[in-house]
């Protein structure tokens, strides 16, 4: 799978991809994630990417000229399945959204700044309009980097246990059941004695009625299928 975001900070995506378990999908070569510069396409003597709104009004809007030139750069090279938006008035990011997108081939993600892109970009170019929450961030390259993150540990081989990103809390609308590690007693607080028993029956049993009882206590809306 490869991932190109596009953004006009492109400093803000450093680090979330350069460590820990995405970094080791892309040293195995199981994804690439690419980031550019927005305003390396700007054919503006100031390198400009954004200008004021024809509405007037506070906050700047993002010009089509660089975007779009930064979406035909990638597109004459490889086709995507998915030209993404990020903003607060898309449709809401979920388990089930990364799960299909985990297994496209090319994803990109536009970042919004500012007041937003120029709607003809939107119009023209997107394909899907992502928002992480109902919330309003200073941009979106946080929320491509929750997508990205989340879509990325889901492909195979990204996570070394299989088995792990199938048993995540919301995969089938429950949150996991509690975890412990050794001591198995510290300071007198002892782990759930069945966890230690060697039983897996019953230890499965103990997951499965937890995982109920903690989505019926703390997230009763994921039962209802809401
Ligand atoms: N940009 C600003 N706020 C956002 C949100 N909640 N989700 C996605 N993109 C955003």
């Amino acid at each position: 799978m490869r991932i190109d975001i596009l953004t006009v900070v492109p400093e803000l995506l450093d680090s979330p991809f350069s460590h820990s378990i995405i970094k080791r999908g892309q040293d195995k070569g199981l994804v690439e994630i690419h980031v550019h510069n927005i305003r390396d396409f700007s054919t503006d003597k100031h390198k400009r990417t954004d200008d004021y709104a024809f509405s007037g009004g506070a906050g700047m809007v993002m010009t089509i000229q660089p975007i779009e030139a930064a979406i035909k750069h990638l597109k004459s090279q490889r086709e995507y399945d998915e030209i993404i938006y990020t903003s607060p008035d898309g449709e809401q990011f979920s388990q089930g959204i990364a799960n299909k997108l985990s297994l496209k081939g090319n994803l990109m993600i536009l970042c919004g700044h500012y007041k937003g892109v120029d709607q003809r970009v939107r119009e023209h170019f997107i394909t899907r309009e992502i928002s992480i929450g109902d919330y309003v961030l200073t941009g979106g390259e946080l929320a491509a980097a929750v997508m990205t993150d989340s879509i990325v540990r889901l492909i195979p081989g990204v996570i070394s246990d299989e088995t792990s990103a199938l048993t995540d809390s919301f995969q089938d609308n429950l949150l996991s059941p509690p975890v412990y590690t050794r001591p198995a007693n510290y300071k007198g607080w002892k782990v759930p004695d069945v966890l230690t028993s060697g039983n897996d029956r019953k230890i499965n049993e103990w997951k499965e009625k937890q995982a109920y009882e903690r989505t019926q206590q703390l997230r009763p809306d994921l039962l209802n299928g809401d």
